[in-house]
């Protein structure tokens, strides 16, 4: 039993490195342009741009003068032509359909390890976009992020990427032996499955959002094959940082800002995001759902796969697709067991 339990970990290895040789060549040839390469922005301004959260051209690109002047103190001219010259500089070009449909083939799928769900989403949580699950306390976000990290270790053939977890804990959900007991569920040795997962503790949302912006550094620099970014919960910081109305519009260009991170990291690098997120009661409501999910539309829009979890009978859990692109909509039972999550 233990040997079956190590084996498949160490044929893994080869297939590891597989996967970082798809995308490695292409970030080669790109050799990325930074704020310093904009014209009259020296050291002391791309300090003063990225304190203001100006972190890359892009933001440049499609800022306002009046952005960058309060940001970093420059004229209105050198403004103008800081804009101009991102817009230049960066690829704002088309891809053809047929370069996407190429792409495409590279999406990964991570199996939840029960079928109805997989069908439901189309053969498991995709790589290339952000999967946001929503739902009441206790109906399951967590189980489930819990239960993919695990599954993203295991060899493509087996439902899962081959890769390496990081998991964004903001609420200190992230439990060790809940990952013990699913690796040995699907006989991935548990040490292995522990080592895999990066697991970082956001204190705040500021501090979320570095960790987010990290990422990318960290697979660069330590060469892992992340394929899985998980943040639990996405929206918990805000929610409890930003109260009152006077505040929203701030928490919503902040959140914004934090999902197109996570959606260009998981553009770039081909992973998976997985996002959870709370609800909230709508008063106003009387027919439908009376709930909705914390963040709305900038969360909602951001996101290429929505699921609401709720409790079903008997302890059950129904997860129901919302808004996918090339999905119809359905729902989907499934348990919570010892061993992660099983179809009813
Ligand atoms: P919030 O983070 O509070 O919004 O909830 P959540 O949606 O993340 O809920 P979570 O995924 O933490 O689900 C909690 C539920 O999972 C519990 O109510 C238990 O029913 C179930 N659960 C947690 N751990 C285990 C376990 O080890 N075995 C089994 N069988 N069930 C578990
Ligand atoms: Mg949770």
């Amino acid at each position: 039993m233990k040997q079956e339990l190590e084996a498949p970990m160490l044929e893994q290895k080869p297939k590891k490195e597989k996967a970082t040789a798809i995308s490695k060549p292409k970030m080669a040839e790109t050799k990325e342009k930074t704020l310093s390469d904009l014209p009259g922005v020296g050291a002391a301004t791309v300090e003063k741009l990225e304190l203001a959260g100006f972190a890359d051209l892009m933001s440049v690109a499609v800022a306002t003068p009046g952005e960058l002047i309060d940001a970093s103190g420059v004229g209105e001219g050198v403004a103008k032509k800081m804009i101009a010259a991102a817009r230049t500089m960066l690829d704002m070009g088309f891809s053809s359909g047929l370069d996407l449909l190429e792409k495409r083939k590279n999406v990964m799928k991570i199996s939840t390890g029960t079928e109805e769900l997989d069908k439901l989403l189309g053969g498991g949580v995709e790589t290339n976009g952000i999967t946001e699950a929503y739902g009441q306390y206790g109906s399951g976000k967590s189980q489930i992020a819990h239960v993919l990290a695990v599954r993203a270790q295991l060899p493509v053939e087996e439902g899962g990427t081959g890769g390496q977890v990081i998991f964004i804990d903001t609420e200190s959900t992230f439990r060790p032996e809940r990952i013990v007991e699913i690796a040995k569920g699907c006989n991935i040795d548990p040490d292995e499955a522990l080592k895999n997962i990066k697991v970082a503790r956001a204190y705040n949302s500021d501090h979320q959002m570095l960790l987010a912006e990290k990422v990318e550094d960290i697979i660069k620099k330590e060469g892992l094959s992340i394929k899985l970014v998980i943040v639990d919960s996405l929206t918990a910081h805000f929610r409890a940082e930003f109260v009152g109305r006077g505040t929203l519009a701030d928490r919503q260009q902040k959140l914004n800002k934090h999902m197109h991170i996570l959606a260009k990291l998981a553009d770039t690098q081909n992973l998976c995001v997985y996002v959870t997120n709370q609800v909230m009661a709508k008063p106003d409501q009387f027919f439908g759902d009376p709930t909705e999910a914390i963040g709305g539309n900038i969360v909602g829009h951001n996101s290429q796969t929505r699921l609401y979890i709720r409790k079903g009978k008997k302890g059950t859990r129904v997860a129901k697709l919302v808004d996918s692109p090339y999905l119809p909509d359905g729902e989907a039972g499934f348990v919570i067991t010892q061993s992660g999550i099983e179809d009813i």
